[in-house]
Order: C-alpha cells, then structure tokens, then sequence
C-alpha cells in the first residue's frame, strides 16, 4: 500500500516523539511491504518562530491533500502572552475545524507491567480500559462571541452546540461502544448549563437507534471525581470539547502517565492523529519524553485512515512487549530515554 503522510513535529517534545513514531511506522512499512511517504511540515510555534503564522498556508494544504496526519504537540511558553489567535495552539484548533475532525477519540487503558506506574493502587486501577470520545469541533472552543474588552476589565467565551452537533459524535460514540463493551455514559452539566440540558436530550434520543448499548448520564464533577475513585467501571464516555479536554489528562495520568494517551481525530477531512500529553517545555530536548503516546497514535493512524487493522495491532503488542520489559522513560519509573524506548519498539515490530 502506497500512503502519504504529513508530519507536524511541532513545539517542544513534540519533534522527539515524531521521530519515534514515524520510526515505527516505517519499521511496519518494512515488515508489510508498504510505501509511506513522509513530509514534513511546521505548524504551531516552529512556524512562528519562522515569522510565519502558526497554520501556513503550505502545511494546511498539505494536510489537506494527505492520507493522514501526525501531530507531535503545540505549544512553547514564550507566546503566553499573545491573544488566542496568534498562539500556537490556535494553528491545531484551526486544522480541527477546516479538516472537520468533530471525533476525538482518546483510549486510555492499563498496559501490562504498568499496573503500578500510576497513583491508584492496583486494586482500585484493576483493568481499567477506557474510551472518551471527546466533540472536537465545537463548544466553548469555537463559541462566538468571544473576545476580551481593550481595557482588560472583562472577557467572555460561548458554549454553543446544535442538535446536530451533539447527535453526531454521540453516534460515533455509541458505534465504538458496539465494538467494546457496549456501556456509553455521556458526561454533561446539565444541573447548571442549557447546552448541557440539550445535549443529555439528545443523547437520549441516539441511545434509542442503539438499543443494545447501555447508557448512563453523569455530570462532569461527578464522572471526575470516579475516574479516580472506580476508572474500571468505564466503558465508553462521551462528552463535549472542554469537558473531554479535561477529562481525558485525568484518565491518563490515573493509567500510570499522560505520557502512555494517544488519540484520533475523525471526520470530514483526512484524520489527524497526536498524542494526548501536549508540548511539555519543562522536559523538551532532553530526550526524556515518553514516546509510547506517539507510537500508539502512529497505530490509531493505521487502524483508522489506512485500515490496516494487522499492522495497528502488531504496533500496539510491540508497545505492550515494551511495557513489560521495564525498558521504561521517567515518567514510568524508568531508566530509559527517549530514543532508547523507541529503539525498543521498532525492534519489536521488525520481524
Ligand atoms: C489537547 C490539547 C489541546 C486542546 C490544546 C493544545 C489546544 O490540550 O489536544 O488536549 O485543548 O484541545
Ligand atoms: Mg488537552
């Protein structure tokens, strides 16, 4: 199979953890005899330190004309100053919204070796695995008005959903929970928030297409409090853009590290997949950064833009062989870098 694929290093770790899942990807073109081209383009805080905006127009093209994308992180501390627009953040929020990727889907689950490696005791993590399909297109992210007033004393932001908005990752939602075990709960605030009211009415009206999954309506300070307390009692959680933004740090840090989340963003335009942890200036350049999230959205990118459900799942028993031997970064307890993690991984995959 022949596939282009973009890559955004990024900010950050962002270009470590690019590295290693394009080694990846390219140790299972080796092993299955596929073609991928890689192109490597700036994005975020790369770009405007080039003088460029943080979307130039060439990566967005790009991208828009690839199989799919890779996305390391966005975000560098020397523009927390500058408003939304011109901050690195806002090039990833910008690709969301012109590829239309409204799904985000954002697996967190216990990999063995790795029982320990959170802050839960292992008999409260038990085998918790865990799917938030967090809206990506819409809510307070994108809700206008918004703006700040020139004298600084006041600011806003909209949470605006529509019936359709709501209806159509709750079915993507309750199609992923078909493929898991079958249990949706949809997270909303729904005792305070009107969009929150609609969105509980509306995901009761998908849960009537979807007899055979189950659905549970939570409120999000709730559903926070019992990722901690019970995360095994998870199945699929839906739930709009900031809540799932919120939600799903937490569900990474309980399965031993936000270093471990990988994630999916689905819809309209070719996917963009990235890992979960962000741009972490503190540990960038050091070659300590966990690669496992990169990796395992390099594996999300060949189950769902290349279909490749054989490969994606030979990446993620590399992983799992890796977690297991203790060959583990910082963040997991370990000894190992970086690069030696991802050495690790390929030389698993490679036959
Ligand atoms: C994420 C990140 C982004 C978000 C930032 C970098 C804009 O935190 O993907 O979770 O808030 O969506
Ligand atoms: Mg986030």
């Amino acid at each position: 199979m022949r596939s282009r694929i973009v890559l955004l290093p990024g900010d950050g770790i962002g270009p470590e953890v690019t590295a290693a899942a394009q080694a990846a990807l390219a140790a299972v073109a080796r092993r299955f005899d596929h073609q991928f081209t890689f192109d490597t383009h700036l994005i975020g805080g790369a770009a405007l330190r080039r003088d460029l905006p943080p979307l130039p127009s060439d990566t967005m093209a790009a991208c828009a004309a690839a199989d799919a994308i890779l996305l390391g992180a966005v975000g560098a501390p020397e523009f927390d100053s500058r408003p939304p627009a011109q901050r690195p953040e806002s090039a990833l929020l910008q690709l969301r919204q012109r590829l239309g990727l409204y799904a985000n889907l954002r697996p967190a689950k216990v990999w063995p070796g790795l029982e320990a490696a959170g802050p839960l005791k292992p008999e409260v993590l038990g085998r918790t695995d865990m799917l938030v399909v967090r809206e990506l297109t819409g809510g307070l992210y994108y809700g206008e008005p918004r703006g700040m007033a020139d004298d600084g004393g006041s600011a806003w932001n909209t949470m605006r959903y529509s019936r359709e908005e709501i209806a159509r990752i709750a079915r993507v939602a309750f199609t992923a929970a078909r493929a898991r075990q079958s249990r949706v709960t949809s997270v909303d605030k729904m005792n305070v928030l009107e969009t929150s009211r609609l969105w509980r009415t509306v995901v009761g009206e998908v849960a009537a297409e979807f007899p055979d999954v189950k659905v549970e309506h939570m409120l999000v300070d709730s559903c926070a409090m019992r990722i901690t307390l019970a995360p095994a009692s998870f199945d699929v959680i839906v739930t709009e853009n900031m809540f799932g933004d919120i939600l799903s740090d937490e569900a990474g840090a309980v399965v031993g590290s936000l270093g471990l989340l990988p994630s999916a963003s689905l819809g309209d335009g070719p996917g963009l997949f990235e890992p979960v942890h962000g741009s972490a200036p503190d540990i960038a350049g050091r070659d300590i950064a966990n690669p496992i999230g990169a990796v395992l959205s390099a594996a999300m990118l060949l189950r769902y833009a290349l279909k490749l459900e054989q490969e994606a799942l030979v990446m993620e028993s590399a992983v799992a062989r890796v977690t297991v031997s203790g060959e583990l970064t910082r963040d997991l307890g370990g000894p190992a870098s970086c690069s030696t993690m991802a050495r690790a991984i390929v030389s698993q995959i490679e036959p």
